[in-house]
């Protein structure tokens, strides 16, 4: 499913936890944590967190101020700071949150796949890490906010390539108005919100990427109607900045607050960060590799990266290719599959943690004399930090072939 921006989960809070736990479990991608000590790897028949997963809870690089990530967070803060309204911020939510608070509250269907186990990681039935900071918006109404924004580590069970990564951050926003507002203006509530909400958002855009040519296009999210993404013109291509709308009635009326109407928005820090400062893969984002760490300051951002200085790539250690052809398990008799190409990624994460760069589909091919479909997929290993070595992956490799078969129930070619 596609990623940031388009339609995702949602939510708000009901049944409240603790806000603003953030955990920090002691790890680092490539260390485990043994699977006792975690808290989201909890034993029940629904968990499907990883350790690796779990090591990437608790990083908090949205708060380090010179993290490229901590920078442009920085930056949106301080752009609001600077409006008339004022925004209370938010960025310490604990990252489980509730089916309700995600889904529920936010008006996703039961059927919406990214409440499916291969889109989600799960600790519980009924609790999540979050997909999205939208998880927060009605927590938040609830307890009194009426203009907020919330940034947050974010977890999806996808796919592997340069641009994704299966923990990332978002910010959301929102901002409630009262019934005076748009009596005063003689207009409809629902114009009012969708009007009110172009002027900051437009300045956004441009606070963080100079004077652009932007356009809005129609959307869908559960949660909002209408919706809307914007779009600026930057080099050379139309690049989605967030998602945002008239937040359904229902979620305010749930939150208490029937006689008002509110705008929202979201977007994905790491998407922002990588074309403005240059960052070619999300995995670097996590290194603690001093050539990437040390090439951000605090408050170093200027509008649309003019005269900043850009993230230089240092020599990329060489990728490590391996196919793997395999026939797919037949589905059952409800239709559903052990394979999926999340499921395989899962696989190819949980063996290679953040050594692998990327999970393609190179060749498929169906044998109608046998009824099965035959897969080939490429996996490409690297380390952003250092040059692996053939055992070390040959060992990985082994272990995906395994898993591959036992967890996934496919046949090797
Ligand atoms: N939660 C959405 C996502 O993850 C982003 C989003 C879209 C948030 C519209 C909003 C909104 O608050 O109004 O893709």
């Amino acid at each position: 499913m596609p990623r940031q921006g388009v339609v995702m989960l949602l939510a708000v809070a009901r049944a409240l936890r603790p806000v603003a736990r953030s955990v920090r479990t002691p790890v680092r991608p490539r260390s485990t944590v043994a699977e006792a000590e975690s808290r989201f790897i909890t034993g029940h028949p629904d968990c499907n967190v990883t350790p690796y997963i779990a090591n990437l809870v608790g990083r908090d690089l949205h708060k380090k101020s010179a993290h490229p990530l901590g920078i442009i967070k920085d930056r949106i803060e301080a752009y609001f700071a600077g409006l008339e309204t004022s925004y209370d911020v938010f960025d310490g939510e604990d990252p489980v949150v509730t089916t309700t608070q995600c889904f529920d509250d936010l008006n996703i269907p039961p059927e919406h796949p990214g409440r499916s186990k291969s889109d989600t990681y799960y600790l519980t039935d009924t609790e999540l890490l979050r997909t999205h900071t939208s998880a927060h918006q009605s927590q938040h109404l609830r307890q009194g906010h009426e203009a907020f924004l919330c940034t947050g580590d974010v977890y999806r069970r996808d796919e592997i390539d340069a641009s994704h990564f299966p923990a990332f951050h978002q910010m959301e926003g929102v901002r409630v108005f009262e019934k005076e507002e748009w009596e005063s203006k003689g207009v409809e509530a629902v114009d009012l919100a969708r009007d009110e909400l172009r002027t900051p958002l437009e300045g956004l855009a441009r606070h963080l990427f100079g004077d652009v040519e932007m356009r809005w296009v129609d959307a869908y999210f559960p949660f909002t109607e209408p919706s809307m993404e914007l779009e600026i013109f930057f080099k050379g291509e139309w690049l989605e900045v967030l998602g945002c709308g008239v937040m359904e009635m229902q979620i305010l009326e749930e939150a208490g607050l029937g006689d008002k109407r509110a705008w929202a928005f979201g977007l994905g820090l790491e998407r922002l960060a990588m074309v403005l400062f240059d960052v070619p893969d999300i995995r670097l984002f996590w290194s603690d590799d001093k050539r990437f760490t040390k090439q951000f300051e605090a408050g170093m951002f200027k509008a649309g990266g003019v005269d900043m200085r850009k993230f230089k790539p240092y020599s990329k250690y060489p990728p490590c290719l391996k196919d793997v052809s395999f026939w797919l398990p037949k589905d059952a008799e409800d239709g559903s599959n052990l394979f999926s190409e999340n499921n395989l990624c899962e696989v190819v994460r949980d063996a290679a943690g953040s050594l692998v760069e990327e999970v393609k589909l190179i060749d498929e091919f169906e044998n109608k004399k046998k009824g099965l479909t035959s897969n080939c997929f490429r996996i490409v290993y690297r380390s952003m930090e250092r040059s692996l070595t053939d055992d070390e992956i040959n060992t990985i490799q082994e272990k995906v072939r395994e898993d591959m078969v036992a967890k996934l129930g496919v046949e090797l070619r």
